[in-house]
């Protein structure tokens, strides 16, 4: 299924992004600086954002098919990707200014676990940049989504269209910024490591 993914993803993706995604991802990816580990790279569509200001990024994709096509992507900046997943991140604590990650929690198998490889990897001081597609607030559509999940899921490698990744998220980050679009599907989120 990754291989069928990787094929057609960049293809079928091309109107949302006309439409919302490249707007979202030129707004915020353009802003970032220092260090960056990216989760879930996939095609590599977020490579072209990243300014000068970023010094390295380590950008981390489970499937090779992705890699592949993710690894033509890859432009001055130095971009290394790694095949590895978000629950069992090879890097050091305290490595990275910014985790960024772009529609991908809604596939990722444990979520709760990959957050906490996140905020081992993360700097004391770094933040976090996700921009995903969540379960609606309005039961009508949260409904519907909770239908179609299970046969999506099969189709369109794991993902939920339900998935609660905000409330995820605040189990283990304090969120400082959220922006919502799609009639709030589409959420932007920053959040920083929760001071205890
Ligand atoms: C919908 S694609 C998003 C790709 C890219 N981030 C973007 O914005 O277009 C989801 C990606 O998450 C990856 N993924 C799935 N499970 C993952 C995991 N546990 N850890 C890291 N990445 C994962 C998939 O292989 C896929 O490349």
């Amino acid at each position: 299924m990754g291989k069928i993914m990787s094929f057609v993803y960049d293809t079928a993706m091309a109107p949302l992004e006309r439409m919302l995604f490249h707007r979202l991802r030129k707004q915020h990816l353009t802003q970032l600086s220092g260090t960056v580990l990216e989760i879930g790279a996939g095609t590599g569509v977020n490579f072209k954002y990243y300014p000068d200001t970023v010094d390295f990024v380590l950008a981390i994709e489970p499937e090779s098919s992705m890699i592949q096509r993710a690894k033509k992507k890859v432009h001055a900046l130095p971009i290394s990707i790694k095949q590895q997943s978000a629950e069992d991140i090879d890097a050091p604590d305290n490595t990275f200014d910014v985790v960024i990650a772009t529609l991908v929690f809604c596939s990722i198998d444990q979520p709760d676990k990959a957050l906490e490889e996140i905020k081992r990897v993360l700097k004391p001081n770094g933040t976090i940049l996700f921009i995903e597609h969540v379960r609606s607030e309005e039961p009508a559509l949260a409904w519907l989504q909770d239908k179609l999940t299970p046969a999506w899921r099969h189709v369109a490698d794991n993902c939920h269209l339900n998935r609660d990744t905000g409330r995820l998220i605040a189990t283990t980050f304090t969120i400082t910024y959220q922006a919502h679009y799609a009639r709030k599907i589409v959420r932007v989120f920053k959040a920083k490591q929760t001071d205890h």
